[in-house]
């Protein structure tokens, strides 16, 4: 990886993405020969808003290596509630850790903590901004499911809000992939991201309605609606339940569809599909584990 720190997946080559995905598999087959990769390192957890596959998942692949973690715990009974700023904690955290993971509510929140310390800063979710450790766990499953090359995904859901969304549609401008963006018109794309995808030159689309484009999908990427980061709770009233897939809706889907989903789901994807092959969320959060190994054992092997 060219970069120390991990903030945003527009800055991930192909071959950088190739790097982390060829090593999750490498550790895929044989978990044993990592144990002891990174006996004695420390990782930092500084989670800012809640999380649960990622805190653990991190959590996990780092005692995986052989390494320990240190945990900031819950907001509330942190320095933060003294009124500690964010550069000050992770000043303070880079020096009980060899590398830092962060989730913050403010974009832009990882950008600004990473020209504040020397270890690699993993951004875990920063506000409706990226999420580039998801993306890579989420490119892992689809080259797993169905394959990276010609490949045709929808995306559907929160689209403005939603940073797995932003991360993964930015990463997949590396591969020859035509995205189907299907929302409500209020939660398109946000222009930024609109605007990047153009000027990568990848093969995108819009849509409102997923049946324009369900039958040629080789995956769909459902998404939350990200009511926290509404400011309005009638809006989100607005469009909340829309949406949703059950095992009707796939009717006209192809038999080998990947039905993916970052995880937490509410009511997006009905139970029903989840005993049927589409189902791949699950899996999709187990990857968690030899792509945030492969990731850090990365980053920390870099000469710094
Ligand atoms: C996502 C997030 O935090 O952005 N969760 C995750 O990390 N798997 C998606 C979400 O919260 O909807």
């Amino acid at each position: 990886m060219r970069q120390d720190h991990l903030i945003s997946a527009s800055h991930l080559s192909r071959e950088d993405i190739e790097a982390v995905l060829d090593r999750a598999a490498d550790i895929d087959d044989d978990p044993a020969a990592f144990r002891q990769r990174h006996a004695g390192k420390v990782l930092g957890l500084c989670f800012f808003e809640p999380s649960t596959r990622t805190r653990m998942s991190f959590d996990s692949a780092m005692k995986r290596l052989g390494g320990q973690t240190v945990d900031m715990g819950p907001v509330e009974s942190s320095s933060v509630k003294k009124g500690e700023t964010l550069a000050d904690t992770v000043r303070v955290v880079e020096g009980y850790a060899d590398a830092l993971v962060l989730r913050h509510p403010s974009e832009g929140a990882a950008t600004m903590a990473s020209e504040f310390v020397d270890v690699p800063l993993v951004n875990a979710g920063d506000g409706a901004g990226q999420h580039p450790s998801q993306t890579l766990l989420d490119l892992y499953t689809i080259r797993e499911n169905a394959g990276l090359d010609d490949l045709t995904i929808g995306i559907m859901g929160d689209l403005k809000y939603g940073r797995t969304v932003h991360s993964l549609a930015e990463a997949l401008t590396n591969f020859d992939a035509s995205q189907h963006f299907v929302s409500p018109e209020s939660l398109r794309l946000p222009r930024n991201v609109r605007y990047d995808l153009h000027a990568s030159g990848a093969q995108v689309r819009e849509h409102t309605e997923l049946d324009e484009v369900l039958p040629e999908l080789d995956v769909l990427y459902v998404t939350r609606i990200q009511r926290e980061r509404f400011p309005d709770e009638n809006e989100y009233r607005k469009v909340a339940g829309q949406y949703q897939i059950d095992s009707e809706t796939l009717e006209s889907a192809a038999d080998d569809l990947t039905v993916m989903h970052p995880l937490p789901r509410v009511d997006e994807i009905s139970p029903d599909i989840d005993d049927t092959d589409h189902a791949t969320y699950f899996e999709q959060a187990h990857n968690g584990i030899p792509v945030r190994m492969a990731l850090l054992d990365i980053l920390l092997s870099q000469d710094r």
